[in-house]
């Protein structure tokens, strides 16, 4: 019997034996490359094998809330009727306003002087081919909105154009006039995470059920 059993043994531990440090290693591999990636996506500690859970996500959307309220891009997303102008947000001077389609009144179109792209020195005017405000229909306002209230909006697809949480990420993650916001010209600041930063905060945020602040 122990004979046997001797004898036998050395076989199936082989053959577990042999599959078992490759499965190890690829194990390993997987971890460390979620690891990579979460340290990459989040810039932050946090757990890489774990979905992130509500509080994670309210984190989350804390640091994109500083993004969209950053001069660069709330400038676009005023409450009023005018864009706004440099890091103190003032309103647009030359009297300026939205118009229906956000391109301006008549006479006072954005692309008067705004071009397809920045135009070099400081205090001329950026560009980009879609320059303009929101729709006056839909204003998708940042200015002033509270962290709670914002977040809730802009994952409202009655206030956000119409957009599944994919779709927003996707706007954030590769609009070209939302770029903009990371290279704005001569003298003017950026805001306070890159972009891949934001776009890894979005995916927390949404992976975490995109909850909101209260
Ligand atoms: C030059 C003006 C302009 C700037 C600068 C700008 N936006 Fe916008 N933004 C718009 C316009 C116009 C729309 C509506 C276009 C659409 O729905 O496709 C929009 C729509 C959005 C939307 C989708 C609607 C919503 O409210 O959810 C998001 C998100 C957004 N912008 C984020 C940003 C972020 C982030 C920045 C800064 C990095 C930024 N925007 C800078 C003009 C601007
Ligand atoms: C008469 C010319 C003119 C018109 C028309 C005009 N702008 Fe401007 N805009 C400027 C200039 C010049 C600047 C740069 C000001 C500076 O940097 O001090 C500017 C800056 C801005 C900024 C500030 C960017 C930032 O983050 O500081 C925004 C936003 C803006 N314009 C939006 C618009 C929109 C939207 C329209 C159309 C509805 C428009 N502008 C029409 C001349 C114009």
């Amino acid at each position: 019997m122990t004979a046997n059993g001797r004898l036998e043994h050395p076989k199936p531990t082989q053959g577990r034996g042999k599959p078992a440090p490759l499965l190890l290693a690829s194990g390993l591999i997987v971890a460390v490359l979620i690891a990579l990636g979460a340290s990459v996506w989040a810039g932050t500690g946090a757990k890489p094998d774990a979905k992130p859970d509500a509080e994670a996500s309210r984190a989350a959307f804390l640091q994109v809330y500083r993004v969209l309220t950053s001069p660069r891009c709330q400038n676009c997303h005023p409450a009023g009727d005018a864009p706004l102008q440099g890091d103190d947000s003032h309103v647009h001077i030359q009297n300026v306003k939205r118009g229906p389609d956000g391109h301006g009144l008549y006479g006072m179109r954005c692309d008067t002087c705004h071009q397809a792209a920045n135009l070099p020195g400081v205090h001329m005017p950026p560009g980009n081919p879609k320059w303009s405000l929101p729709p006056a229909k839909m204003k998708m306002v940042f200015v002033g909105r509270p962290a709670g209230e914002l977040c809730r909006q802009i994952k409202d697809p009655k206030q956000n154009g119409g957009r599944s949480l994919e779709a927003l990420m996707d706007h954030i993650a590769n609009d070209d006039l939302v770029g903009w916001g990371w290279n704005p010209g001569d003298g003017r600041t950026l805001p306070p995470l890159t972009r891949a930063e934001t776009v890894a905060q979005l995916k927390i945020w949404i992976d975490g059920g995109a909850a909101c602040p209260k």
